[in-house]
C-alpha cells in the first residue's frame, strides 16, 4: 500500500501572493507533502513552486507527494475527469500523488462553488459519492492519480464505501478535522481498523468563542517539559496516533518548527493528558451544507 509522508504542509488561506515562496522553504526544509484543493485558488502558484524545486535539482517529483481534492460542484461521473485535468494543468503536473473526494456531498454544478438557494441552503445535486468514487477510481487506471482518497467522511459514510459492490480501491486517507478538542478517537478506530489511514487536517484547533487551543494549560505545561512549543507538541500528538499531519504554516520559523517533531516523543501519559482535554468542539461545521442529505456531521462520529 502507498503510504503517506506524515507530515505535510496545508495551503488553505495561504494567499496566492505568498504560497510560492513557502512551498519553496517547505521544500528545501524537507517537506515530502503538500496539501492542495482546487477550492484554495493557489494551485498554480503551489505548482509553480514545485516545478522550480524540481529544475533545481533540489527535489525529484517521485519524492514528493502532493495531494488535491476534487470540489463538490463536479461529483458527477462525467465531470470528474474534467475536473481532474483542469488541477492537473493548474499544478503544472502530470499527476497528484492523491486525489481526495473534498466532502461527501455533491451540490449543483454551475459557476459558483457553493450554490444557495432563497433560505442560504445549499443547492445540492444528485449525486451518490458511490458514483463519483467509480469514476475517481477510472483516474488512477487512466494514470493521472496515483491513488483516491475521501474528507470528511463520517463513519457510515465509510462503511457504505466499502461495502460498495464491485469496489476496485480502498481509500487511502479519511482527512477530517482533528485536534485535542475534537479528538476523533471513535473515527481513527474505525478507519485504521480498516486500514484506511487518518490525515488530521486543522490541527492547531483555532479559536472558538474564547476558547483557544493554543492556549490550554495542559498543552503549555507538556510543552514546557520536553522543551517545545505548543505547535510542536500538537504535531507529535497525532503523529503517535499514526495519523498523518498537515498544519498549514506560513513564515520560515513556522516551517521549521513544524518539522523539528521526531526528535522527542511524548509519554503515554502526555497522550491521556491531551485526550482528556476532548471537547467534541468541531470548528469547521459547513452550516450551509447542514440541509444536505449526505451532511457528514449529524452522525455520532
Ligand atoms: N479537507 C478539508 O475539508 C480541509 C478543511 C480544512 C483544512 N484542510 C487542509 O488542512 C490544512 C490545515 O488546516 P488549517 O490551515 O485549517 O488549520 P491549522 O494548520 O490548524 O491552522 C489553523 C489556524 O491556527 C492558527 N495557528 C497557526 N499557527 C499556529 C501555531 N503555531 N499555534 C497555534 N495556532 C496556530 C492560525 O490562526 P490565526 O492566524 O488566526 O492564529 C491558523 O489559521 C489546510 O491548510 C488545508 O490544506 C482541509
Amino acid at each position: 500500500m502507498m503510504k503517506i509522508p506524515v507530515l505535510g504542509l496545508g495551503t488553505w488561506k495561504a494567499g496566492p501572493g505568498e504560497v510560492t515562496e513557502t512551498v519553496k522553504m517547505a521544500i528545501d526544509m524537507g517537506y515530502k507533502h503538500i496539501d492542495c484543493a482546487s477550492l484554495y485558488h493557489n494551485e498554480s502558484e503551489v505548482g509553480a513552486a514545485v516545478y522550480s524545486k524540481i529544475v533545481d535539482g533540489i527535489v525529484n517529483r517521485e519524492d514528493i507527494f502532493i495531494v488535491s481534492k476534487l470540489w463538490c460542484t463536479c461529483h458527477k461521473k462525467s465531470l470528474v475527469k474534467t475536473a481532474c485535468i483542469k488541477t492537473l494543468r493548474t499544478l503544472n503536473l502530470e499527476y497528484v500523488d492523491l486525489y481526495l473526494m473534498h466532502w461527501p456531498m455533491g451540490f449543483q454544478h454551475g459557476k459558483k462553488e457553493l450554490p444557495l438557494d432563497h433560505y442560504g441552503r445549499v443547492i445540492p445535486s444528485e449525486t451518490d459519492y458511490l458514483d463519483t468514487w467509480e469514476a475517481m477510481e477510472e483516474l488512477v487506471n487512466a494514470g493521472l492519480v496515483k491513488a483516491i482518497g475521501v474528507c470528511n467522511f463520517n463513519h457510515e459514510q465509510l462503511d457504505r464505501l466499502l461495502r460498495k459492490p464491485g469496489l476496485r480501491l480502498k481509500p487511502l486517507t479519511n482527512q477530517i478535522e482533528c485536534h485535542p478538542y475534537l479528538a476523533q478517537e471513535n473515527l481513527i478506530k474505525f478507519c485504521q481498523d480498516r486500514d484506511v489511514s487518518v490525515t488530521a487536517y486543522y490541527p492547531f484547533g483555532g479559536s472558538w468563542k474564547g476558547v483557544d487551543l493554543a492556549d490550554d494549560p495542559v498543552l503549555q505545561k507538556i510543552a514546557q517539559k520536553h522543551g517545545k512549543t505548543r505547535a510542536q507538541i500538537l504535531l507529535r500528538f497525532q503523529i503517535q496516533r499514526n495519523v498523518i499531519v498537515i498544519p498549514i504554516a506560513v513564515n520560515p520559523q513556522q516551517i521549521q518548527e513544524y518539522m523539528q517533531v521526531f526528535d522527542f516523543e511524548l509519554t503515554a501519559e502526555d497522550m491521556n493528558e491531551i485526550l482528556n482535554l476532548d471537547k467534541n468542539l468541531r470548528l469547521v461545521t459547513f452550516p450551509t451544507t447542514e440541509s444536505h442529505k449526505d451532511y457528514p456531521f449529524h452522525a455520532e462520529y
